[in-house]
């Protein structure tokens, strides 16, 4: 299979389920204690060797480009306080010049059509895609363990993160049905958006990462509308799957729905509680405002 040198991000997403903070901010640029959501996704993106990053963007989104830029002013700032460690910061998670393309989705018309609007930067090679509102925590990036399971194909294939969730939320999810298992990965048999529960053809959801072969773009390129009227990516993926070899993984790690407010909160906490420099204060203050409340809920 051919190396994966590029993702795509999609960012064109309007955020309604975080108004008012959304409003003049893109959701993908709130904050996961001190890095913006879409900074994680791009993190671990180049942990896992990506060398092109492909930003879906929209209205509004601006300064996700400039998230990604170099802020003279503020360097220079720096450097006159002395602050190096801070300058150090900023340098070492600057994308390497070149290495960002920005293309914009004109019109909110599904996750499949955001994927398309990328076609001409992703060109005829494999890629990765990543959902920004989506975040998984563990050592080894989610997509690097999906590129150590593509290393071990010869053929050009397609891989989806997969995890199970409780039967009463697969229909907030792409589903799979999964055959049968080849070393870490399954057989995609089916692939169905948003079910309703009693049709999902298992508990397995798709995670939002993705590495997908570039015939994906030909099938969106049909524009056929699915769930909720919009053109779906999972519709294009189980076509392609009849056509291409199409597996699932199912990774290690804990994944956080951060498009939901409990998923963003839950993030927030288990990444302060990650960090050596936050952790100790920060447990403390959890402790306290735990005990509080019970303490409260006791009279
Ligand atoms: C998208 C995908 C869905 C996937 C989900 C992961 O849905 O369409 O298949 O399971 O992301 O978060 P969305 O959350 O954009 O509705």
């Amino acid at each position: 299979m051919k190396p994966i040198r590029k993702a795509v991000f999609p960012v064109a997403g309007l955020g309604t389920r975080f108004l008012p903070a959304t409003k003049a901010m893109p959701k993908e640029m709130l904050p996961v204690v001190d890095r913006p959501l879409i900074q994680h996704v791009v993190d671990e993106a180049r942990q896992a060797g990506i060398e092109h990053f492909i930003f879906v963007t929209g209205r509004n989104k601006g300064v996700i480009e400039d998230h990604f830029d170099r802020q003279f002013e503020l360097e220079m700032t720096l450097l006159e306080r002395q602050k190096h460690t801070a300058l150090e910061f900023l340098s070492r998670e600057l994308p390497a010049p070149g290495s960002t393309s920005f293309t914009r989705q004109q019109e909110p018309l599904g996750l499949g059509h955001a994927v398309w609007c990328a076609r001409e930067l992703v060109g005829n090679e494999p890629f990765a895609l990543l959902l920004p509102d989506v975040l998984v925590q563990h050592d080894r990036s989610c997509l690097a363990q999906m590129m150590d399971a593509a290393r071990g194909l010869t053929a050009p294939a397609n891989i989806v993160a997969v995890e199970e969730v409780p039967n009463e939320r697969v229909d907030q999810y792409g589903v799979v049905g999964v055959g049968e298992r080849i070393g870490k990965m399954f057989a995609i048999t089916d692939m169905v958006e948003k079910p309703p529960r009693d049709r999902a053809p298992s508990n397995l959801i798709l995670t939002g990462r993705y590495i997908l072969q570039p015939e994906i773009l030909d099938l969106l390129g049909h524009q056929e509308r699915g769930t909720g009227g919009e053109i779906q990516l999972t519709d294009a993926m189980i076509q392609l799957a009849r056509v291409q070899p199409f597996y699932g993984l199912e990774f290690e790690g804990r994944s956080f729905d951060c498009g939901s407010k409990i998923g963003f909160l839950a993030a927030n906490v288990s990444y302060a509680l990650a960090r050596k420099d936050i952790a100790p204060g920060f447990r403390a203050e959890i402790k306290k405002i735990l005990d509080e409340i019970n303490g409260g809920s006791a009279h």
